[in-house]
């Protein structure tokens, strides 16, 4: 497949203006504790526009289109301890970019690129210390107007370019999310059969045993690490909504909710499941299973072309509420009708998140949730739980290419009213949807969701 990063940073260069550079660099490295570092992970923004995955390394993008990038060189007693480098010498033939240079030439070589330049973008509140950086080359631009330089005025943030464009999935990225998505559906199945085939066999489950096969899945097929902290919980740890995968037993007649994707390739891919540990819902159990994936279908019909990016939440919300009266959760006497309970927000104490977020390279993947040309016309409403006046502003369109999860839930904790046979019950389902030209299309469904499937595949 061809490469579209040069094709990228033309799409951007376009949208400097005239006069315009942007400055994109990528992650800095974490130390983890003495002499160990986290494993490091690029800027996303950076690899967006490079495909180029080592740390120190930068990129300076004219509004002409001239792409420079900075990059650690060559030096093989550094190439000996910490691996391979690709060096200033090789980048232009590698990654497209018109020049290279040291990592060590930035402070020396910036103020003269910036130079006679009217705008400098650059990520803003993303990489601690960058500003201060800029300012401080921007300076010594400035030290030189005496001799005819021009320091530019203006200073704007890139994301806001960034972001809209990586809203919209290009094929490249769909193409390997549709491939990340496949692998951790096929982790999510290998962890459902070991719970069920551990218990049949009298053996101990943990809930990092499920962990381990989720890893090994992902490493298997070839990702880097997961797309965020697993979260494996057994039975109430599934009210816990970051919970992470830890020791506790995962026992005979409980759910599991296991919440984990793969980064492949720099992408995310995000799938929740609930399963009977030994893979047979109770009557409790299943009725609640059936009412989120009935919210969930509800929401993956509302995912398409000119709907809102709310109007999913909306659909979830509408099913949930009748759900949770239909089922004694929340008692009709109090509650009132379904509309009370979506007007006073009572479902909020079983279902208390949204619906979806964008994904992408970050698995909460950059993008406005607001429409960007009605971004003036406000109105206010009060929450009704928190008394709060919130300012809302019209949510975004939804437009084909556009990645979002959906992912309704219900987390029922022990309080006065509410039948104990739900007690404890975290159920939630998430898929990924790529927005489609008539639909949206879920990428994630190489693992079961109807429960009779997931028994099934238990069963095996
Ligand atoms: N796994 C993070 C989320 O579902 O948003
Ligand atoms: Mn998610
Ligand atoms: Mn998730």
């Amino acid at each position: 497949m061809n490469m579209p990063y040069a094709q990228r940073r033309q799409a951007l260069a376009r949208q400097l203006g005239e006069g315009g550079i942007a400055i994109i660099p990528t992650a800095a490295e974490q130390p983890r504790n003495r002499d160990s570092a986290f494993l490091f992970r690029h800027d996303s923004y950076f690899y967006y526009l490079t495909g180029f995955t080592e740390p120190h390394a930068l990129l300076v993008l004219t509004g002409e289109g001239t792409a420079t990038l900075f990059c650690a060189p060559k030096d093989l007693e550094r190439e000996i301890w910490d691996g391979y480098r690709l060096g200033p010498e090789a980048a232009p033939a590698a990654l497209g970019v018109d020049a290279a240079y040291s990592f060590a030439e930035l402070d020396a070589r910036l103020p003269r690129l910036l130079e006679n330049r009217s705008q400098v973008w650059y990520p803003f509140a993303t990489h601690p210390g960058l500003a201060a950086r800029v300012e401080g080359w921007l300076n010594q631009v400035r030290a030189r107007v005496r001799y005819g330089a021009l320091c530019p005025a203006r200073q704007s943030d890139l994301c806001t370019l960034l972001d809209d464009m990586r809203l919209v999935k290009d094929a490249h990225e769909q193409a390997i999310m549709r491939r990340a998505a496949q692998i951790s559906a096929g982790a999510h199945v290998r962890a459902m059969q070991c719970s069920a085939r551990r218990l049949r066999a009298g053996q101990e489950v943990r809930e990092y045993h499920l962990d381990a096969e989720l890893l090994h899945e992902f490493r298997l097929h070839g990702s880097q690490y997961p797309a965020y902290g697993s979260i494996v919980a057994a039975g109430a740890n599934a009210c816990v909504l970051h919970y992470r995968a830890d020791a506790a037993p995962v026992r005979d007649g409980e759910l599991v909710l296991i919440d984990a994707g793969c980064e492949l390739d720099g992408y995310a891919s995000d799938i929740t499941r609930t399963f009977p540990a030994n893979g047979r819902f109770t009557g409790p159990q299943r009725a609640l299973y059936d009412l989120v994936l009935a919210s969930q279908d509800a929401a993956v019909t509302a995912t398409r072309p000119g709907a809102r990016f709310t109007d999913p939440h909306d659909a979830t919300v509408a099913v949930l509420a009748q759900g949770l009266l239909d089922l004694g959760l929340l008692d009709r006497n109090k509650a009132g009708t379904v509309q009370d309970v979506i007007e006073s927000r009572a479902y909020f104490q079983f279902y208390m998140h949204r619906t979806g977020h964008w994904i992408g390279m970050d698995v909460h993947d950059c993008g406005s949730y607001v429409e960007p040309s009605e971004v003036g016309q406000t109105s206010e409403r009060k929450d009704p739980l928190s008394g709060e006046t919130i300012t809302n502003r019209p949510s975004r369109i939804l437009r084909p290419g556009m990645a979002l999860t959906i992912e309704p839930g219900l987390y029922v904790r022990p309080a006065e009213g509410v039948p104990e046979a739900f007690h404890n019950i975290g159920i939630r389902i998430e898929d990924d949807a790529f927005v489609t030209e008539d639909g949206c299309e879920l990428i994630t469904r190489g693992v079961p969701v109807r429960a009779d499937e997931i028994e099934a595949l238990m069963r095996d």
